[in-house]
């Protein structure tokens, strides 16, 4: 992992050294503040000569021209000032850090013609820089380039213009808290199972405990006692045991019912006895991304103090190949007391989910429950890798949900349950079976789920195509996206905080 960025906020002026930053609207227009930055106009002569006409994205960058003290120039394409949205400053925050990526002073000057920025611009302008930095260089042991010039991994240190920076750092505080918890998911999603097990795991969970999350680890013996036949099946060809983590922040009012994330986390999913293929195997290490998504959500929330009572479930197996793998036909019995004929070991994730989902209703009967997992190679057949499937319960919830993807641009699709899909999942043997037939992969398995969280309001996301290897963007560049942690920061801001 990069370490992070600093950044601070200041009124604006006129930088006078290191490098600056500008925006440019649409036709090279830019605000007052900006120009003053290029007093010899070297900027706005190179717009032309380099193609630049302010497009949302675009930029141009110059090496300073002497006299102005500075080291570089560099303009950014905004596009229409008057209709950036939230995200749009997210993503020109990740244009900025683009360009440094070596430690370096950068001033950035926020204000675009006809618009000046304040607080909260900057405030995501900022989010935007820290998302986009991220990068996993943790096994990355060379100390020189291929030239034999030391390899410099310190951040860059930006300082921020704008009209109102103790507003921008106030926004930026809550920014700030969720960009950690994006960083916090896509770490533990670019970790190798080698190093992260389901006990590894647990420990990185107990460090929430410095952001007052209550943290409580349920052992292999504490899930024997409760009955979660469907989880243990799944762990047990593997040597690393088990564990279930419950993670707890109250910020909101005593009384109220809590919310609760419930994360899938298979550290690595091999497939067991239905063996996967070799090839992209090793993939199967993010199979823990919703598990991922309610460390970072819990780490967001805590950290930045929401006013609301949230709760965290995540199952934590391995799936693996031995000995003592369950076999296909095996028959386990829930914690809910449902059986599940397993006819197929690489439908691990619902196995996993069912005793969690159970388990967080009814200890905690939360308002509602939204469970994250990488579920079905089946819902990249139907949606690709730019939205996760959203099944759900709950037309309100699924409404809030599908409005914060949105606003964060972490996309979902809603996607159909119904008696018609459930019955596809009868066994004749037991309560259900683990596997539908050939069609319709994603949605059996949600109709697996459903099964575990009776009137409960609920939605389920199958994160399978946009937790890792989604194609990167302005905003990440890493493998693990930590897909989910800004959706439902989201989702909590705007709809159930006190
Ligand atoms: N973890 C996989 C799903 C997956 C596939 C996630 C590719 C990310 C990328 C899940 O456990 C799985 O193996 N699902 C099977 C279900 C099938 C056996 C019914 C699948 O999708 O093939
Ligand atoms: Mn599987
Ligand atoms: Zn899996």
């Amino acid at each position: 992992m990069a370490s992070k960025p600093s950044i601070s906020f200041v009124r604006r002026a006129v930088p006078k050294k290191g490098n600056v930053v500008v925006f440019s609207a649409e036709q090279g227009e830019m605000s007052e503040a900006a120009r003053s930055c290029d007093p010899s106009g070297a900027l706005q002569r190179a717009f032309p000569i380099a193609d630049f006409s302010g497009k949302f994205g675009a930029s141009v960058e110059l090496i300073a021209p002497d006299g102005a003290g500075l080291d570089r120039l560099v303009a950014i394409g905004a596009g229409k000032a008057a209709s950036l949205k939230e995200h749009d400053w997210l993503k020109l925050g990740g244009a900025v850090a683009a360009h440094f990526r070596k430690p370096a002073d950068v001033s950035v000057i926020v204000d675009l013609p006809g618009l000046e920025a304040g607080g909260s611009e900057a405030a995501s302008l900022a989010a935007g820089i820290l998302l986009r930095a991220y990068s996993f260089e943790k096994y990355k042991t060379k100390k020189e380039d291929g030239d034999g010039k030391p390899i410099d991994r310190k951040p860059a240190r930006f300082t921020i213009h704008s009209s109102d920076p103790v507003a921008a750092k106030k926004a930026f505080a809550v920014a700030d808290a969720v960009s950690d918890g994006v960083w916090l998911a896509r770490d533990l999603v670019n970790e190798p199972a080698n190093m992260l097990g389901p006990v590894e795991f647990a420990a990185q969970l107990k460090a929430l405990e410095q952001l007052d999350v209550k943290v409580e680890i349920l052992t292999e013996k504490d899930m024997k006692r409760l009955g979660m036949g469907a989880l243990l099946g799944v762990a047990q060809g593997s040597v690393r045991p088990p564990r279930m983590a419950v993670l707890e922040w109250r910020g909101g009012k005593p009384r109220n019912q809590p919310v609760a994330f419930i994360g899938k986390g298979v550290v690595f999913d091999s497939g067991g006895i239905s063996i996967k293929p070799a090839a992209g195997m090793e993939d199967m290490k993010g199979d823990m991304g919703g598990a991922a998504a309610v460390a970072g959500l819990m780490h967001a929330l805590a950290a930045r103090k929401a006013r609301v009572n949230a709760v965290g479930i995540i199952g934590l197996v391995e799936n693996m190949v031995d000995g003592n793998s369950q076999r296909p036909g095996d028959i386990v019995t829930s914690m809910s007391g449902q059986t599940v004929e397993v006819l197929n070991t690489d439908a691990e994730g619902r196995l996993v989910l069912a005793d969690a989902l159970w388990y967080c209703r009814q200890r905690f009967e939360p308002q509602f429950m939204i469970n994250l997992a990488t579920l079905t190679g089946a819902i990249m057949v139907a949606l690709g890798q730019s939205h996760a499937g959203l099944f759900s319960n709950d037309d309100e919830l699924a409404g809030r949900l599908a409005e914060a993807g949105l606003a964060t641009q972490e996309k979902v699709w809603r996607m159909p349950l119904g008696a018609e899909y459930d019955k596809l999942i009868d066994s004749k043997n037991a309560d259900m079976k683990n596997i539908g037939g050939r069609y319709g992969g994603a949605i059996t398995a949600a109709q697996f789920l459903q099964r575990f969280v009776k009137d409960t309001p609920w939605a389920h996301l199958d994160i399978a195509g946009t937790a890792m290897g989604s194609p990167s963007s302005e905003i990440n560049q890493s493998w693990g996206s930590g897909f989910g942690v800004r959706l439902l920061d989201r989702l909590v801001r705007d709809h159930y905080e006190a």
